[in-house]
């Protein structure tokens, strides 16, 4: 049976068959979006000529050392294929993401993005969403006040710590985190119009109706989801 580790290198690398000379490519955040970066990076170093846009500071920077252009959306409005992890994949390819706090970035890229392909083991393949904490990114000074909001909802939170014990976890965009109690997702989409219209969420983990395809490494191969695909 392959590790974790080479599944998600199995599916990084199923991933390359989706680029083409060229292309814009969203650069995803994560250890299996990490693989696919390396990847890449073997490629351009070998020729291929690509161009890509990150969607935090680890990956802009991961990119930058391989020799990936790295672009802003002023030199591109949109990806030709954006490549990202995730923490959960459900059916219609509802996601969670964030766990690596990279959310806010991860969904400008990914809504930016013609082609939205997910690299995943299949250990992030669940029926329903909400086993992961959910995290919702929210500004600093309001955060007391999310954090009572999702309470009263019956979504307890609480901040994410930094590793290493420095205190709170800091977004790229200077934010803090909250992640949810694992809880079960009825309605991804209640959830997700609910958090849309708290003041304070930035951003959430809930990634729907955005994937076209999830490339889901197991045991005997790499199996190709789709937003039709019975789970
Ligand atoms: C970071 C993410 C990651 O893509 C997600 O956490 C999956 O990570 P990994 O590939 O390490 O399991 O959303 O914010």
């Amino acid at each position: 049976m392959p590790t974790q580790d080479e599944l998600k290198l199995q599916a990084a690398q199923r991933a390359l068959d989706f680029i083409e000379p060229g292309m814009v490519v969203g650069l995803g955040s994560g250890s299996t979006a990490t693989l696919f970066i390396k990847l890449l990076g073997e490629k351009v170093k070998q020729g291929l000529k690509i161009r890509g846009i990150a969607s935090s500071e680890d990956s802009a920077k991961l990119g930058a050392e391989l020799g990936i252009p790295i672009i802003g959306f002023d030199k591109a409005t949109e990806t030709d294929v954006t490549v990202d992890g995730a923490d959960e994949v459900a059916p219609g390819l509802a996601l969670i993401k964030g766990g690596g706090g990279k959310l806010l970035r991860e969904k400008i890229v990914a809504s930016a993005s013609k082609k939205f392909i997910i690299v995943a083991d299949a250990s992030k393949i669940v029926q329903k969403l909400g086993k992961f904490k959910l995290p919702v990114e929210v500004i600093p000074m309001a955060e007391p006040l999310v954090t009572e909001r999702l309470r009263a909802l019956g979504y307890p939170s609480s901040i994410r710590q930094a590793k290493g014990g420095s205190g709170n976890y800091i977004t790229d965009e200077g934010n803090l985190i909250l992640d949810c109690d694992p809880m079960q997702v009825a309605d991804p989409e209640v959830l997700a119009a609910e958090l849309d219209g708290m003041v304070g969420v930035v951003e959430h983990g809930l990634f729907l109706d955005m994937a076209d395809l999830a490339l889901v490494a197991g045991a005997d191969s790499v199996v190709e989801y789709t937003p039709e695909t019975k789970f």
